[in-house]
């Protein structure tokens, strides 16, 4: 990969020469805006995927499928401070923009996007985004902030990339449903697609928090989809009481070393409401801390 020589905190638009291609990395929001619009005036529809960056085969899954409805694909690399926790990972959250610039060398990527944080969230910032009630349930119980951080800087991204469609991972079920709910609530004019979770070959959804993991710990992860998968068989078999599936869960998950459960939930795949019996198509959903690691996974389950 080749750099053009040149300052890239003083340069608004870099060009990257990466195996022959070429990526335009934009940091300024102005420049953004007049990419965005100058795509727009050719009448091409803007595809756009926002990821905290660190990527990986999952990320550029969202990318193909972003690329499916649009002729023009902007991703943004932004690890947003806001959407973490005081006690969170945000100071040693994976960052290496080099690295990401090599992942998506084939991918066709036209804009990386990577505002910078004093641009995004400049001193005196007061505007939030909160919704009512989806964040109350399965993540948004432990993490009590982070929707209201996801849900403010996914607008500000959306007003400033101005896309047609945008693609979220279903690895991140409830960040979709809040997003979905918020583009509803508030008109904006962008069509969501969810994409599936993409998986390691023993079925660990892909993260960059994988990377926390030592090879003890990325063992006992695999405890998460072993339990969706059992989860599903159980209620194949007929059992239709959520107790019963949920103990039966935490008793594989816990079967392995230094797993603690910060919950396990099977529930409406529209409100995240808690269900009883399974009558109908259902979310389970799970976070488990692997050592300090804290991992998340769903699965829509079928009676
Ligand atoms: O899913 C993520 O990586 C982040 O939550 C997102 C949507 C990029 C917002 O920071």
């Amino acid at each position: 990969m080749t750099f053009i020589p040149c300052c890239f905190k003083r340069q608004l638009i870099l060009t990257v020469f990466i195996g022959g291609l070429i990526i335009e990395i934009i940091s300024d929001i102005k420049k953004m805006r007049e990419w965005s619009d100058n795509v727009r005036l050719k009448e091409q529809r803007i595809g756009f995927v926002p990821t905290m960056g660190f990527l990986h085969e999952g990320h550029l899954s969202l990318i193909r499928e972003a690329q499916r409805y649009s002729e023009k694909v902007v991703l943004s690399i932004f690890v947003n401070p806001t959407q973490f926790g005081p006690s969170e990972d945000f100071s040693k959250y994976p960052r290496n923009l080099q690295r990401d610039l090599e992942m998506v060398e084939k991918e066709n990527v036209n804009i990386v996007f990577t505002p910078g944080h004093e641009k995004l969230y400049p001193k005196g910032y007061q505007t939030y985004v909160q919704l009512e009630s989806l964040p109350n349930h399965l993540c948004g119980i432990s993490r009590p902030t982070h929707f209201r951080g996801v849900a403010t800087i996914v607008t500000k991204l959306f007003n400033i990339v101005n896309p047609h469609i945008a693609v979220f991972g279903q690895k991140d079920y409830q960040q979709v449903a809040v997003i979905k709910q918020m583009v509803e609530d508030l008109n904006f004019d962008i069509k969501i697609i969810a994409s599936p979770t993409i998986r390691e070959s023993d079925g660990l959804a892909m993260s960059s928090r994988n990377t926390y993991l030592s090879p003890e710990q990325r063992l006992s992860s695999t405890s998460l989809y072993q339990s969706l998968k059992k989860t599903q068989a159980l209620i194949k078999e007929g059992i239709k009481d959520v107790n019963t599936l949920i103990d039966n869960a935490k008793k594989i998950i816990l079967n392995f070393s230094e797993t603690s459960i910060d919950y396990i939930k099977i529930c409406d795949i529209q409100t995240l409401e808690d269900m009883i019996n399974i009558n109908q198509p259902v979310l389970m959903a799970l976070a488990v801390k692997v050592g300090k690691t804290r991992l998340i996974d769903n699965m829509v389950l079928y009676p």
